[in-house]
Formats: structure tokens, C-alpha cells, sequence
């Protein structure tokens, strides 16, 4: 039998947003058709307009109709649409989130467990937090209370300490789920569970064997008409800071003791306090930035286009120039037993030849080398767009001498028939369920911010020019100041031969 949630309201805060529109309440009516929503959930979703009811749904009708270009469910849409209500929270009303109480206290409509999507600007994080205290919609003396906080979490260490000192006032550590939707994606969750589900990957999964790990996300998209935004934040806070870190976590995190909340959460904590604090100093050699200036790239369906460099999108924006990057590669090193020596290379990056997310582990050289020409072994767990595991190996050239070549083997994660899941499609699940093994504990979000905040320091007084890469190119060439070794490459692609450079 299909697990359905508990009797339980889901409350979206910023429902008329892109990312409500795009992602979650799609994802909504997909958990309603796959059977996953108790029969009574409901959700209440706010906005600052006023929406009549009937209004409201022909509104998510429309959401669907964007999304599911091919049709739907005419029938199991006209159920979903039933869960669905919609409040307008005034910001200039003073008795708001008093009238938001009264609405919800409704108990014939409203199941009392309420679920909180803060998917508003992090600044109002804290503020409706607050608010919804005041009301005593987040007391937990009856009924459950969960409160969902959007990325990102503070700006830095600071901030993200000041915002959990404000949450804490009114909740629970177990009552924040602090989203990283890298979390929800199952290529992601497939690099920790492939590593512990097979024998013949963990006893070789340490610096005896690795030579050293690429984590990468490569997009072809620039910053759009998010340039305000974007050039606040930079690569390393708008990625690398949570989704590249909490990808590394996957690969490099022990073993926990069980799948539970807690002890996956004190595994990734004790990964991410041991990742060894950036030497400023020395910061050239183990951190590089760059911007792109305008150049050619593949878009959807394989044709050219020409783009705009970064300084000129900031110009068209009236912005002055920046320094901030859209490119960032940072080389870190995990103190423990396990990974001593091993250097993890971790890049992302705007505007690049291809859009791909990866994580591929070179290894040591085979205990026989025939010559020059043998490569090492590599195995990529490739996240995105497609989900798989390669695996590079040599292999005999059949014929009369002993000459081998490298093939590769590929194993798709996805065969014919399985769901395609959206990540906010889990998270939501998992909110509802009240299960925060994919969500981020504050002590991983602290460790995160300690170890980006010096670098961005760093880069921010640095005033000097920023290297700029051409769009639509590989990797620049000046990037490879981080690597130890010259045997060492960035790999440019999932393919054969794509370690080559
Ligand atoms: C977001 C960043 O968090 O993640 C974007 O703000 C980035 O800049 C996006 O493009 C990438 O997510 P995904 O799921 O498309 O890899």
C-alpha cells in the first residue's frame, strides 16, 4: 500500500512566486496523483493580492497547463485542485497573521498540522517567523509545526548565526528544514547509496586507491536578469557554498550508522568540520575565479548562440563593473584518515560548453603499466541532465601483443518506466513526513559558511582584474593553478577521452 502524509495543511508563503508557479505546485499535483497526500491535506497558499477562490484555481490551472505541455489528469487535477485555498497576507495589514490564524483555525477545512514553505526573500525569513509565533501558529502543544526556509541561509557566517538566533527564539532545531534541493535529486542521493550497497566500491574508496575527485556543475545558462542578485552573491555563495558542498558530502562522508535523520545529518557535520580551512595566504593556488565575456553557446537543442559577456549584461542592467565571479574552482583537502592526500577539485560555472553535473574520481596508477599510452581507472557518477554511473577501465586489445585500450562502461541509473522525480517533488514529501535526512542541519550550514567566508573575503579585497573566459568554451587554462600535479586535468567531459585536454 502507497504511504500517504499525515492529516497535515501545507502553508505556502510566496505562492504566486516563480519557483511556487514553476516547481511545487506542479509537484503538488504530482504527489496527489501518485496517492502520496493524505485524503484531508490541504494547502493554503499566500500571497500579498487578493485572489478570489474560484480565481485561485483557475490560477493553478494555468500553472499546470504551462507545465504539462503534453496534457494531464483532467480528473485527478479537478480533486488536487480541491486541497487548494488561498489567503492574501497584506505586508501593510497589522493584524495580518492574526486574520492568517483565524483562517487556518478553521479546523472543518484545515488539518491542524501545519507545514511552513517560506519561499519569500531571505530577508523575510525571520520576520514571518516571528509573526506566525506571535499567533501561536508555531506552538506544538497539539499539532506538529514545520517550518521549510528557502536558500539561502544567511550571507555568510554571521548572518546565518543571526538568522538562527532570530529562528530560535520561537522553534525547535527539529522543526527547520533548511532546503538545498541538490538534496533531492536522486543521482545526488545515488552517489552515497551506490557507495555503501556495493562491495566492490567502499574498500577502495580512500586515498590508497583515489588519485583525486572532480566535483563539477558546468551550465551553458548565464545570469539572465538575475544580474542584481547574482552580483551579490557570485558562484561561490550562489553554489558552491551548499549545493557543490553538500554533493561532496555524498561522495566523501562515512558510513552512517543507519539511514535515519540524525545519523546521516552527524556524518555529513563530521565531513564537513574535517574539509581543512582555506590557507588565504596561498589562496592563488587553491582558489580560481573568472567571468565570462561574451562568446558562442550550445543552447537546448544543439544549435549556437552568440551571448553577452558578464561585465556587458551588468552594463545593459545600468550596473557598474564587478569583480564577482561566474566561475569558481577551489581545491580542498579532507583531514581524516580517509582521505589523507586526496585533493578534491570543485568547480561551477555559468556560460560553459556544455551543461553537466558530475562527480568523477580518478584513480591510481594500475599496478602494471604497459606504457605511456594506459590511462588510470575513472569512475563519474554523472547527476545531470543524465543519471549515470561510468566506469573507465583497460581492457586487452584483442590481437597478438599484450596492448590495451580504455572503454568505458556505462550504467544508466534510469531504465525505461521509472519516475522522473523533480526534487522539490522529495523535499515537499519529506517535509510533510517530517523526515530531515535531506534537509540541513544549522552545524552543517555553519561549517559550510566558515569554509567559503574567507575566500569571498579574500576575492572581495582582491581588486585587481578578474580573468575572463570566452562563453561557450572549456575551462580556462589559468584554472589549472590549483592542481597539485601536472598529471592532473580538469575532465571536460563524461566521455571517453574527456580527461584529456
Ligand atoms: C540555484 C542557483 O540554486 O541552482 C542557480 O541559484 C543555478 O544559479 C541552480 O542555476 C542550478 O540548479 P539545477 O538544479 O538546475 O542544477
Amino acid at each position: 500500500m502507497t504511504k500517504t502524509t499525515e492529516s497535515c495543511t501545507l502553508v505556502l508563503f510566496g505562492a504566486t512566486g516563480n519557483l511556487s508557479r514553476i516547481k511545487l505546485m506542479p509537484g503538488l499535483f504530482r504527489l496527489h496523483m501518485a496517492g502520496r497526500l493524505g485524503p484531508d491535506m490541504k494547502i493554503l497558499s499566500i500571497g500579498r493580492r487578493e485572489i478570489e477562490h474560484d480565481a485561485w484555481h483557475a490560477e493553478i490551472k494555468g500553472m499546470m497547463e504551462r507545465k504539462f505541455k503534453n496534457g494531464y489528469d483532467e480528473k485527478a487535477f479537478e480533486e488536487f485542485v480541491q486541497r487548494n485555498y488561498y489567503h492574501a497576507n497584506a505586508p501593510t495589514d497589522p493584524d495580518a497573521f492574526e486574520k492568517l490564524s483565524a483562517r487556518l483555525g478553521d479546523d472543518s477545512i484545515f488539518p491542524q498540522n501545519l507545514a511552513y514553505f517560506l519561499s519569500v526573500r531571505p530577508t523575510d525569513f525571520g520576520t514571518i517567523v516571528g509573526q506566525l509565533a506571535e499567533v501561536g501558529l508555531v506552538n506544538e502543544d497539539k499539532y506538529w509545526r514545520r517550518v521549510l526556509v528557502e536558500k539561502p541561509f544567511g550571507t555568510n557566517l554571521e548572518t546565518a548565526r543571526s538568522l538562527q538566533t532570530e529562528l530560535m527564539k520561537h522553534l525547535k532545531e527539529e522543526q527547520i528544514y533548511r532546503i538545498d534541493h541538490y538534496l533531492g535529486k536522486s543521482a545526488i542521493q545515488n552517489a552515497m547509496l551506490s557507495r555503501f550497497t556495493n562491495t566492490i566500491l567502499e574498500p577502495i574508496w580512500n586515498s590508497e586507491y583515489i588519485d583525486h575527485i572532480q566535483i563539477t556543475n558546468n551550465e551553458t545558462l548565464g545570469v539572465g536578469d538575475r544580474t542584481t542578485f547574482y552580483d551579490a552573491t557570485g558562484a561561490l555563495r550562489d553554489m558552491f557554498q551548499s549545493h557543490m558542498l553538500q554533493t561532496l558530502t555524498m561522495v566523501a562522508m562515512e558510513k552512517p550508522s543507519d539511514l535515519k535523520p540524525e545519523s546521516i545529518r552527524a556524518e555529513k557535520i563530521k565531513l564537513l568540520e574535517s574539509i581543512r580551512p582555506i590557507d588565504v595566504k596561498n589562496i592563488d593556488k587553491q582558489a580560481f575565479r573568472a567571468q565570462y565575456e561574451q562568446g558562442r553557446v550550445c543552447v537546448g537543442d544543439g544549435h549556437g548562440e552568440n551571448v553577452h559577456g558578464y561585465l556587458e549584461e551588468l552594463a545593459r542592467d545600468n550596473m557598474p563593473a564587478s569583480n564577482t565571479e561566474t566561475y569558481a574552482a577551489v581545491k580542498l583537502w579532507i583531514d581524516n584518515e580517509r582521505w589523507k592526500g586526496v585533493p578534491f577539485y570543485i568547480r561551477t560555472a555559468k556560460r560553459m560548453h556544455e551543461g553537466n553535473t558530475a562527480i568523477s574520481i580518478k584513480f591510481k596508477k594500475a599496478p602494471m603499466v604497459l606504457d605511456d599510452n594506459q590511462n588510470q581507472n575513472w569512475l563519474v557518477m554523472n547527476i545531470q541532465p543524465r543519471e549515470c554511473l561510468k566506469l573507465e577501465l583497460e581492457s586487452k586489445i584483442p590481437g597478438l601483443d599484450p596492448e590495451t585500450r580504455t572503454m568505458s562502461m556505462d550504467l544508466a541509473q534510469r531504465i525505461e518506466g521509472d519516475e522522473s522525480i523533480d526534487s522539490y517533488e522529495t523535499l515537499l514529501l519529506n517535509l510533510m513526513e517530517g523526515d530531515a535526512s535531506r534537509f540541513l542541519h544549522i552545524n552543517e550550514v555553519e561549517a559550510q559558511w566558515k569554509l567559503v567566508d574567507p575566500i569571498v573575503k579574500a576575492w572581495a579585497e582582491d581588486k585587481g582584474p578578474v580573468h575572463q573566459y570566452t562563453a561557450g568554451e572549456r575551462d580556462p587554462e589559468a584554472s589549472n593553478v590549483i592542481f597539485e600535479s601536472e598529471s592532473q586535468f580538469w575532465r571536460y567531459s563524461i566521455e571517453l577521452g574527456g580527461d584529456k585536454h
